[in-house]
């Protein structure tokens, strides 16, 4: 039986501590106001989700191409975007206790103190300004990206050029944003620095809407495939009131979150909002010439904007359960394989010096296929135990007759049944279950 929604959240988040998911940065010096470090596993596991949307946004398309752009940018880039007039949350500041909220987070009360003497709402600019070179003057300033989308507009003509798409194509990109956040929480959810995952895809004017719908049912197929039940998402579209500057039309996928339904993913239909933008700041032409139809005009973009790291707590969060093995209670995460840290934990039965060379000689015909972890301290239960918490879908053991059968056994994280495989086929059989 699953633990109830709160204690899930505390045990997801003692297990990232624990296990090495993910530590409050700076911990020795008292964390840093909600920002983060990922671990050992919380690396592979980020990495993993990144490859998931990767493959499918980029691998197993020939529509779409990549792009890694800079963080540091332009001042013009915001101006044009519009961040530099609209990207602000509405911030009230408690006269009682000075702490900052988040207007539309709170309800009329300070969460701090309680105190209802709070003063009007004012605009606060997300964006975080530094400066660039040794003079810190306003020639010089630049914004740290508040989301990746504009570098993909701003070298749209670039793209074009060089790949030889024609829309509709899109252009994939991963990587750090900045946010400087009223009130970040929730764990990993809401933070100052986190990883984006974003398409802007390039459409005929007239086929927005149909891209539009196209994209929505492809996101949430994405997080269902990688294990998310769907009775735990919802896409729900946005509200009027609630449309970004840029938008006519956002959906967004949403996860059942302990605390309640939180966005994962935004899909928006951005129009010709930020080329024609570009386009009318910079001075240079942001259009395509169709040479067959002799047709010239500004595309349509539709938006699946993501969140790796806030996608990588979900999938956590999900897959966190416990259950009973041999009367001992036991914590699984039931990742789907391509999100597991580790695919395969190599345990020989005991350290004796006796099974060693053979445990390493498997563990070495498995590295190049699969990322495998190696353990041989502890009982081999105790060890299962450890990889079931982290979700290593397949544990191979070397014991003491593979010294004479040339087999081991390979045990499955969900079911933890246990069946023997010949050395030299291991290979298939551990591709075929995990199908990565
Ligand atoms: N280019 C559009 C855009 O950035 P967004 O809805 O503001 O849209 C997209 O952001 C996704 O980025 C969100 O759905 C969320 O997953 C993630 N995200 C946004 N702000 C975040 C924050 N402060 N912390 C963690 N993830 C965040």
């Amino acid at each position: 039986m699953s633990p109830p929604p709160t204690d899930v959240m505390e045990a997801v988040v003692n297990l990232c501590k624990r296990r090495g998911f993910v530590f409050p940065s700076a911990e020795i010096y008292g964390g840093f106001r909600s920002t983060y470090d990922y671990g050992p596993l919380g690396v592979l596991m980020l990495r993993n989700v990144k490859d998931a949307w990767w493959r499918s946004m980029v691998q197993l398309r020939d529509d779409v191409v990549g792009l890694d752009a800079a963080i540091l940018s332009h001042p013009k880039v915001w101006e044009a975007s519009g961040h530099l007039a609209t990207f602000a949350d509405p911030l009230v500041d408690c006269r009682h206790c000075k702490e900052r909220w988040r207007a539309d987070h709170i309800e009329g009360a300070c969460p701090g103190c309680g105190s209802t003497d709070l003063t009007d709402a004012r605009p606060f600019n997300l964006m975080f300004k530094t400066y660039v070179g040794p003079v810190e003057d306003e020639a010089n300033v630049a914004y740290l990206r508040p989301e990746t989308a504009q570098g993909m507009f701003v070298n749209f003509m670039n793209v074009l050029q060089t790949s030889r798409k024609r829309p509709p194509f899109g252009i994939a990109q991963q990587g750090k944003s900045f946010r400087n956040e009223i009130t970040p929480g929730n764990f990993v959810f809401r933070t100052r620095e986190f990883e984006q995952m974003e398409l802007e895809y390039f459409v005929p004017p007239a086929d927005g809407p149909r891209w539009f719908e196209y994209w929505c049912a492809e996101r949430f197929r994405w997080y269902t495939e990688l294990g998310i039940p769907e009775d735990q998402l919802r896409l729900r579209p946005h509200e009027p009131e609630e449309l970004s500057h840029y938008s006519t039309g956002t959906s967004d996928v949403e996860f059942l979150f302990p605390w309640g339904w939180g966005e994962l993913e935004g899909v928006a239909n951005r129009t010709d909002f930020d080329l024609k933008a570009h386009a009318t700041t910079s001075g240079e032409r942001l259009e395509y010439f169709d040479q067959a139809s002799g047709e010239r005009y500004v595309p349509h973009v539709i938006e699946p904007a993501a969140g790796a790291t806030r996608s990588m707590m979900a999938f956590l969060i999900a897959a966190f359960d416990t259950d009973e093995v041999g009367g001992e209670p036991r914590t699984v995460l039931r990742l789907h394989p391509r999100l597991a840290p580790y695919k395969v934990a190599v345990l020989p039965l005991s350290k004796k010096d006796t099974l060693t060379p053979l445990a390493r000689q498997v563990l070495a015909q498995l590295q190049p296929h699969f990322l495998c972890e190696y353990d041989e301290t502890q009982s081999i239960g105790r060890r299962y135990r450890r990889q079931d918490e982290i979700g290593t879908p397949c544990c191979v053991t070397v014991d003491f007759d593979t010294l004479e059968d040339k087999a081991v056994t390979v045990r499955d994280r969900d079911s933890t049944e246990q069946v023997r495989v010949p050395i030299e086929s291991l290979v298939d059989e551990l591709g075929g279950r995990l199908r990565l």
